[in-house]
């Protein structure tokens, strides 16, 4: 039936006298972007027409028209075939609107004891929900990568950095681990914002609730969430779960961004530690002999776009009183690209790790210069008795006098070394080399090959594998 409704306003108005403007139309719409929660959108439709059904508040028959309608409606939308309006607002008023003219009034009745405010926020937790779920699977698939490299080289020497400066040497084993666990901090950080995320705020309906009796509690669980949002106005209004989901997805490139800046720096010629796969680096139109790590750069750059994100759901929440704003409407595009930009990147990366070519001679070349094993020595005049101080300061006039040499440590012999503290004896060298100085950190958490590579083992077990697609 048409009335002067759909005369001023396609969506919603009787009441305006005079239709928006086109720029205003165009600046107040959102399906261009919103339409990507088409199939959500129908899933919660679905779950809310099953209940509205079975508490009489419709008809079986319209319940079956709904449900045909919205089923057609799925299949023009996966198959490209769907016209979207700009006119129609937003993906709820475009389905919506289908459904009517496919359907006829049944379609018009899907819509009783709900609103668009509440409808948003069920598929924007829906879509969410989904979008962890794959990111989860992906993190895991990273994680293994990191792991079949870390075995590799559970015995590979390289030197370990503070400051930058040669600090003691690592295993490349143990230092890849060190990304794993901070990405297994990732999954758990993901997994806890999901079950915040898992709530249903249909019920609210524009923010006080709704007159007819509904029920809740079935719709969350035909939904599979693990229950209701208890507070309408809350359930409405706060997207503290997207912003959430925003700062875990930030660490996630946060992590991403250190582990790149080393690729880049591991790869470039002046030091040698690796290579990537040509897949993933290009080369310059100038000079022919470069080849650069385009993926690691890229990644390191995108985390500033996804840190960005962050900040504008804080700032789009933080001036709102209570209940929904159009604000909201504001919360789509960062969080979609923040989905899309942390999907894509887990996926080059999971594939780049296994791109990685170790050259485990530069690694231990740079391992023997800088002294790496000097606080192997101090700890070696310790045992022999020297307080830690004492010994410190002999080992410091060592390196003093190998600088002054041009040497290492192990190249004095040991009448030299001696002339430092009588103390030392012919066992020193098997401090002073480098299988030697990882060796001794055996212990839960250290470098030594076996403490790694039982990490390696522990680490495995946890890991459910979730198959890429
Ligand atoms: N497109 C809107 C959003 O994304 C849907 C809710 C609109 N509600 C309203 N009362 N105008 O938030």
């Amino acid at each position: 039936m048409t009335s002067q409704f759909s005369k001023k306003n396609e969506a919603w108005s009787a009441r305006f006298s005079e239709p928006v403007s086109d720029l205003v139309k165009r600046y107040t719409a959102s399906v261009f972007f919103d339409k990507r929660l088409a199939q959500v959108d129908i899933q919660g439709s679905m779950a809310h027409a099953e209940m509205l059904c079975f508490k009489k508040i419709i008809s079986e028959a319209d319940y079956a028209d709904i449900t045909r309608g919205m089923a057609q409606i799925s299949a023009e939308i996966s198959a490209d075939n769907f016209v979207w309006q700009l006119d129609l607002e937003d993906v709820h008023l475009n389905i919506e609107k289908r459904l009517t003219e496919l359907i006829g009034d049944a379609g018009k009745r899907l819509h009783t004891g709900r609103s668009r405010n509440d409808q948003v926020a069920t598929d924007i937790r829906l879509y969410l929900r989904g979008a962890i779920d794959d990111i989860l699977g992906l993190l895991d698939q990273f994680r293994l990568a990191l792991l079949d490299l870390a075995e590799k080289h559970a015995d590979t020497i390289l030197p370990g950095f503070t400051h930058m400066q040669v600090a003691q040497p690592i295993t490349f084993g143990h230092h890849l681990l060190a990304y794993v666990e901070m990405f297994g901090r990732d999954v758990e950080r993901m997994a806890d914002c999901r079950k915040r995320i898992n709530r249903l705020p249909l019920g609210a309906a524009a923010l006080a609730g709704t007159t007819f009796p509904i029920d809740r509690e079935r719709v969350a669980k035909t939904l599979d969430f693990d229950g209701i949002c208890a507070n309408s106005l809350d359930a409405v209004s706060d997207r503290d779960f997207a912003i959430e989901f925003c700062a875990a997805a930030a660490l996630v490139m946060t992590h991403i961004s250190r582990m790149s800046e080393e690729l880049v720096i591991w790869m470039s010629p002046r030091v040698g530690f690796i290579d990537i796969a040509d897949r993933f680096c290009t080369g310059s139109s100038i000079m022919p002999q470069k080849k650069n790590p385009d993926v690691p750069e890229l990644a390191r750059g995108k985390t500033g776009r996804v840190n960005g994100h962050l900040i504008a759901l804080l700032t789009l929440m933080k001036g709102q009183p209570l209940a929904y704003n159009k604000d909201n409407q504001e919360d789509k595009e960062p969080l979609f690209d923040t989905v899309d930009t942390i999907t894509d990147t887990l996926r080059i990366f999971a594939d780049m790790t296994c791109g990685i070519t170790v050259k485990p001679e530069a690694m231990r070349a740079a391992a023997l210069q800088g002294y790496a094993t000097a606080t192997d020595l101090a700890d070696y005049l310790v045992k022999k008795g020297l307080p830690f101080r004492d010994a410190h300061e002999a080992v410091a006039l060592t390196v003093k006098t190998c600088v002054d040499k041009e040497c290492d440590l192990s190249d004095l012999t040991l009448d030299q070394l001696r002339t430092f503290s009588p103390l030392i004896e012919a066992d020193v060298f098997d401090v002073l080399t480098l299988e030697g100085s990882v060796a001794a950190r055996d212990h839960l958490g250290g470098t030594a090959p076996p403490q790694v590579r039982a990490a390696i083992a522990r680490l495995r077990s946890q890991i459910m594998v979730a198959p890429l697609d």
